[in-house]
């Protein structure tokens, strides 16, 4: 397994590739806009080995399926609790030789063990600028707060909800009409964007983190 996916290092001695797991509980566009930038090449010595979800009809299941990457459904009430289930998740995980998991609407809270055993090696996506409007409905939040301008996040998990290591946001301007809908859209544009960019960096071992800072390694997102 690769440490930290450093393969700007590794990649001098042969060929790695980062093993990415992705895990789902709905439509999957972030899964899809990840996939898409593999394929194109912007991401580059990284596959997506196995996508998981933790409901049924997920289309994020039929993105993968598509793009023939394994896709697997993991029912948590058959698992005796909430460790069990980590526990047979952590045995797929490895499985794959997971070296990044990625948390694409994935909406259930990880345990401390997982996280500590995948530390700085799990990334979520977040539809607002944190640490404002952490949890569930984070646009209809940002709308009833009246905030001018919300965004999005990009992120390590730590053991808190929405709490971990920033690495990339972008704004985006909030407009007198808007509706949960329209902010949903607009955001949804933007972690598009930043995801790929996020796991780009990872990938090509450009991101150190101190304490709670990410360090980007002189790298600068292009100012809009
Ligand atoms: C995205 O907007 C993501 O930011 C959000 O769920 C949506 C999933 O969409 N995640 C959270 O709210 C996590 N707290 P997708 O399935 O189309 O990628």
């Amino acid at each position: 397994m690769l440490q930290n996916c450093n393969i700007v290092k590794l990649h001098k001695k042969s060929a790695m590739t980062c093993n990415i797991a992705v895990l789902v509980s709905g439509r999957g566009s972030n899964l899809q806009s990840i996939i898409d930038n593999i394929e194109s090449g912007y991401i580059r010595n990284a596959s997506i080995n196995v996508v998981v979800s933790d409901v049924h009809d997920a289309y994020a299941l039929e993105r993968a399926r598509d793009r023939a990457i394994d896709a697997i459904f993991i029912n948590p009430s058959e698992h005796g609790s909430k460790k069990d289930y980590e526990k047979y998740l952590i045995g797929i995980l490895e499985e794959y030789s997971i070296d990044l998991i990625l948390l694409a609407g994935y909406m259930r809270l990880l345990g401390n063990s997982f996280i500590r055993r995948y530390k700085n090696r799990i990334m979520n996506i977040h539809p607002s600028l944190l640490p404002s409007f952490k949890g569930l409905d984070a646009q209809k939040q940002a709308l009833e707060y009246g905030v001018k301008v919300s965004g999005c996040t990009v992120h390590f998990v730590d053991e808190g909800m929405d709490s971990g290591p920033i690495i990339l946001q972008q704004s985006v301007r909030v407009l007198e009409n808007d509706t949960v809908e329209s902010l949903s859209e607009r955001i949804l544009e933007q972690e598009h964007v930043i995801y790929p960019e996020a796991v780009k960096l990872f990938v090509e071992g450009k991101l150190k983190v101190q304490g709670r800072i990410v360090l980007t390694r002189n790298y600068e997102r292009p100012v809009k």
